[in-house]
Order: C-alpha cells, then sequence, then structure tokens
C-alpha cells in the first residue's frame, strides 16, 4: 500500500487524514494516509527519513512550506511564484519534487463551489504573509480587473505587489489607504484569526453585493472574520474549509492521477 502523510508543528487537529481517507474510499485508492508531527528543527533529515521508508509523497503545513521549497530538486511554476511548497512527490529517481496546490484550491473553492467571478471583479486581500503569496499567481491568472493588498506592514504588500507586478494590475498599502472604495470579494488571508481577531479593515470595502472569504475555517462556528460581514450585512460569507478540501484534492491527483469529488466531503466534515 502506497504510503502519504501530512508532516507540521503541531498536527494532532489536521483534517488532513480524514479528507484523504475519504478521497482513497471514493476513487478505490489503495493508500494510507498520516499526521507526523516533526520537531521543530531539522526538516531535512525527518523528511529523508521518510523517503527512506518509502513514503510516496508528503503534504507539508505550517511552519515548513518554505523549508519544503528550498529543500525540493525540482519546483512546479506555482510552487516557485508561491515561494512554498505544500506537496512533496518522492520520484523514483531518487529526486524530490515540490509543488503548491493552495492557490488553485482556493480559486476552485470560490469559483466551482461557492460560484464567484474572479475576473473583471475588484478583490482586496489582507494581509501579506507566506499564505497570501501562495495564492496570489492563481488568483490573478483568473484576470481581475484589479487586486489590493492591504497589510499592517506595509512594505510586505508593496514587496509582494512588486514581485507579482507583470501578471496583473495590482495595489498595495495599509488597510486605512485601501479600505475606502467598495470591493467585489474581499479575502482575508491574514493571522488575525488565531486570536480571533479580524484586520482593521474599514467597513466602507463592504458593498451590498460584496463576498467576503477567510482563508481560514472553523467547522463548528463561524470565524472571526466571517463573523465580521455577517454582522455587517454581507449575503455571502464563506470560511475556508473548502479551500483545505480543495488544497487537498489537488494534492491527491498529483499523486495519484485521479481527481476526487470534493462536495461531500466538504459537507460531511462540516457535519
Ligand atoms: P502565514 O503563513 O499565515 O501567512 P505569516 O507569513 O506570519 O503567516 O503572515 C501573517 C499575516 O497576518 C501577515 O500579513 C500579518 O501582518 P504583518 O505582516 O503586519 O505582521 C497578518 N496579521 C497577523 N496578525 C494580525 C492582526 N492581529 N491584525 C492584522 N494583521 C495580522
Amino acid at each position: 500500500m502506497d504510503q502519504y502523510a501530512v508532516v507540521g508543528h503541531p498536527i494532532s487537529h489536521s483534517l488532513s487524514p480524514e479528507i484523504q481517507a475519504q478521497f482513497a474510499a471514493e476513487t478505490e485508492q489503495q493508500i494510507s494516509y498520516s499526521a507526523i508531527q516533526f520537531e521543530l528543527d531539522n526538516f531535512a533529515d525527518q523528511l529523508h527519513e521518510l523517503q527512506s521508508q518509502g513514503y510516496k509523497g508528503i503534504n507539508v503545513t505550517v511552519p515548513f512550506k518554505q523549508q519544503a521549497f528550498e529543500l525540493a530538486d525540482r519546483l512546479s511554476p506555482r510552487a516557485r511564484d508561491a515561494g512554498a511548497v505544500n506537496t512533496l512527490i518522492f520520484q523514483p529517481d531518487g529526486k524530490i519534487a515540490g509543488d503548491n496546490t493552495d492557490g488553485i484550491g482556493l480559486c476552485r473553492d470560490l469559483i466551482i463551489n461557492h460560484n464567484v467571478l474572479i475576473e473583471h471583479r475588484k478583490i482586496l486581500i489582507l494581509g501579506a504573509g507566506g499564505a497570501v503569496r501562495g495564492v496570489l499567481g492563481p488568483l490573478l491568472a483568473k484576470k481581475p480587473r484589479l487586486l489590493s493588498i492591504a497589510n499592517r506592514t506595509v512594505e510586505k504588500a508593496e514587496k509582494l505587489a512588486e514581485d507579482f507586478s507583470a501578471v496583473g494590475n495590482i495595489l498595495a498599502g495599509s488597510f486605512n489607504e485601501l479600505g475606502h472604495e467598495k470591493y467585489d470579494l474581499i479575502i482575508n488571508g491574514t493571522s488575525a484569526g488565531l486570536l480571533k481577531e479580524v484586520p482593521p479593515v474599514p467597513d466602507e470595502v463592504l458593498g451590498i453585493n460584496s463576498i467576503c472569504y477567510d482563508m481560514m475555517y472553523d467547522i463548528k462556528n463561524p470565524t472571526a472574520f466571517v463573523q465580521w460581514a455577517l454582522d455587517r450585512g454581507a449575503l455571502r460569507a464563506y470560511d475556508g474549509l473548502g479551500m483545505l478540501v480543495e488544497q487537498a484534492a489537488e494534492s491527491f491527483y498529483i499523486w495519484r492521477g485521479i481527481r476526487p469529488q470534493t462536495t461531500e466531503v466538504i459537507a460531511s466534515l462540516r457535519q
């Protein structure tokens, strides 16, 4: 049986083993998939140990995505753009290939699961850390009219805008600078939700048809950002559970060459 795992620190709350088990059952693939907590130092040694045990592929989560990027012998274009790797493939020649499925996971959740249009729309993205860098390429590939990046530390937003300026129409600024016009889609990519906080974005960004999306998820309760949006009358506010499942589905597809259905998996996790 081919072995896969997700590695991170901490990892005990990961839903990935459950998600991948459902994909495997549905597609009748005989695989095992476990969650393994890595020590914080020596990512490379721990990874090579799994490679020598015969694992076929690894999902990488916080805080190792940049280290996985650096360690990979080969990188997909989207991993290169993201500067981070969440999917590793141990190849038959002993090389390690790195890919990033976070951005396509976000786009598929928005476009397919939630019927959100990106093309020609104005998008505001909150945050400028690794999570945001990971999704900018795939978002810009969908040709929004404008993508504004607002961040507490403005320089980080400016750096991202500069790095991706060739791919689309991008603005960078503080929450206040960018927060005085309305956006069609507002995506929270900050980690403020970990502290149940919401980035200080002015209410004016919300129009009557604005859609809000939190890259974080909470299975039981609305996330702080989803609640913020609902409190201000947003009709459509989604958390990132679907993104989690979609990025997992893309990893499964890379490893197994078969694309699992996601709708029922998302619904079953929500229950
Ligand atoms: P990740 O990998 O989750 O992106 P990160 O690279 O540390 O983690 O980035 C965290 C992001 O959340 C940053 O944009 C950070 O803002 P700064 O760049 O100014 O630090 C943002 N962030 C974290 N806590 C926040 C808060 N309470 N309010 C607003 N932004 C916050």
